[in-house]
């Protein structure tokens, strides 16, 4: 392959996971019950095709053959959550013994391997005992989430030195406590500021007590899902808009975990319609304090940002003033097999924001990907032949080659995901892996981009 875009030196090639969409074993080696498992058990028929969290590629038991497949298509880096409710069940407490050896061993065989694991502490899966306690909304689930982060930095940060807190804290904001897409499926805008305000001090907190571990070059990040807001046209209400949806939606996490603080006018959107959080004296200096040194950036779509005017809002209380829509784009290129707009150059946006009004923090792609409906019908000799989630990965590569060029402080790309997984309520519907999964055989087939990947990492480009 002729390499015309050649990626700095160690850059990091691999893909992203979480706990409960790969693992499986739900009810085995003594994990405790999350939200997922809960809420399956009362609504499965919300679920794709009644599919629920019991049912995913298996990780847990497949391990190994995965770090195999892994290294095969040249990956360097790896990550994974950890779920916390396997490892501590109920939440606090005691840790499960069970547990540690399977993230020991996953850990290990990801070293052995010469791939780096990224870990991540939560990924939407909140102990079914806390939720019950209010979730992110209590105190103090926010200080057992900080002793669940000290466990995991004792037991695994010896041999583990890139964390991530939180995976997209902006999501079960928006599904759990606005749009009903997460448990527990409550619609109301203040508690969901309070769930968002803490989470950020839940974050802070980790990030504090990463700082007192000693862990060789010890990276503590986040994981944010950034999604560029663009007004749909150049009139003052959308515009504004636009600029609102981007404090909400991007800025409400980035300017905390970044800079140390809140824009003042999101605060003071919030105050304006009776939102705010309740905070605690020395929340404020918490966050100041602790900052990260690591940014992971998802990036799938972009925002295209309308005023509400006069169209109802479609989303009960929450922001009146604006309103978008992901499904209505005359004039833009789509990914027809799922309905998502493709725009590459958002990536490259993201970058050079970061570059210029966030100190240029470290940073990396840490999921962009293409889901896909009934893949299987792109089966071609026994291969799903996926020609166009090699254009999508192309086309993202050659802007975020170009940030990188132009100064951008960026590591490494991670596909989202690395093998067709289970995604909360979608189920199965939408395939993002490299390595296609036969649900019922739990057999795994490289797709074409899989090999084209491998190619990619070994070059170190394309
Ligand atoms: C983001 C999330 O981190 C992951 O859980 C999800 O499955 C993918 N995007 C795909 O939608």
């Amino acid at each position: 392959m002729s390499v015309q875009y050649k990626f700095p030196e160690g850059f990091w090639w691999g893909s992203a996971t979480s706990a409960t969409q790969i693992e499986g074993a739900a009810n085995e080696g003594g994990k405790g019950r999350n939200i997922w498992d809960e809420w399956y058990e009362q609504e499965s028929n919300r679920f794709f095709e009644g599919v629920g969290p019991q049912t995913t590629s298996d990780f847990y038991h497949r391990y190994k053959e995965d770090v195999q497949l892994m290294k095969q298509i040249g990956h360097n880096t790896f990550r994974l959550s950890i779920s916390w409710s396997r490892l501590i069940p109920g939440g606090r407490g005691e840790v499960n013994q069970e547990a540690v050896t399977f993230y020991n061993n996953v850990i290990d065989e990801l070293i052995a391997n010469d791939i780096e694991p990224f870990v991540n502490l939560y990924h939407f899966d909140m102990p079914l005992e806390l939720q019950n306690e209010g979730g992110w909304e209590s105190r103090d689930v926010v200080e057992a989430y900080a002793e669940y982060a000290k466990h995991a930095f004792r037991l695994f940060g010896d041999r583990v030195s890139k964390w991530f807190t939180f995976n997209e804290p902006i999501v079960p904001v928006e599904g759990g406590y606005l749009y009903d897409f997460h448990y527990p499926n409550v619609v109301d805008a203040k508690r969901a500021a309070q769930v968002a305000y803490h989470t950020m001090v839940a974050h802070a907190k980790a990030v504090e007590a990463f700082r007192t571990f000693d862990i060789k070059e010890g990276k503590i990040g986040i994981i944010l899902n950034l999604t560029p807001s663009y007004p749909r046209s150049q009139n003052p209400a959308d515009l504004r808009a636009s600029r609102i949806a981007d404090l909400f939606f991007n800025r409400s996490f980035l300017d905390p975990s970044v800079l140390g603080e809140y824009p003042q006018e999101l605060i003071d959107i919030l105050e304006e319609h009776g939102q705010l959080p309740v905070t605690e004296p020395g929340d404020k200096q918490l966050i100041k304090n602790n900052t990260v040194d690591l940014l992971g950036v998802n990036y799938y779509q972009p925002r295209r940002v309308k005023a509400k005017e006069t169209l109802p809002n479609p989303y009960g209380p929450f922001m009146p003033e604006w309103f978008f829509d992901h499904y209505e784009m005359p004039g833009r290129k789509m990914n027809k097999y799922r309905g998502w707009e493709i725009y590459e150059k958002g990536i490259y946006d993201i970058m050079m924001n970061l570059k210029e009004n966030y100190g240029n923090i470290e940073s990396f792609i840490s999921e962009n990907g293409m889901g896909v409906q009934d893949e299987e019908r792109f089966i071609e000799n026994g291969q799903i032949q996926d020609d166009y989630r090699i254009e999508f990965i192309k086309g993202h590569l050659e802007w975020l080659h170009k940030a990188i060029e132009e100064g951008a402080n960026t590591k490494g790309y991670h596909l989202w995901s690395f093998m067709d997984n289970w995604s909360w309520m979608n189920a199965y519907k939408n395939r993002y892996g490299f390595f296609s999964v036969d649900i019922e055989t739990k057999e795994r087939t490289p797709k074409k981009s899989a090999e084209w990947i491998k190619q990619v990492a070994e070059n170190n480009g394309f």
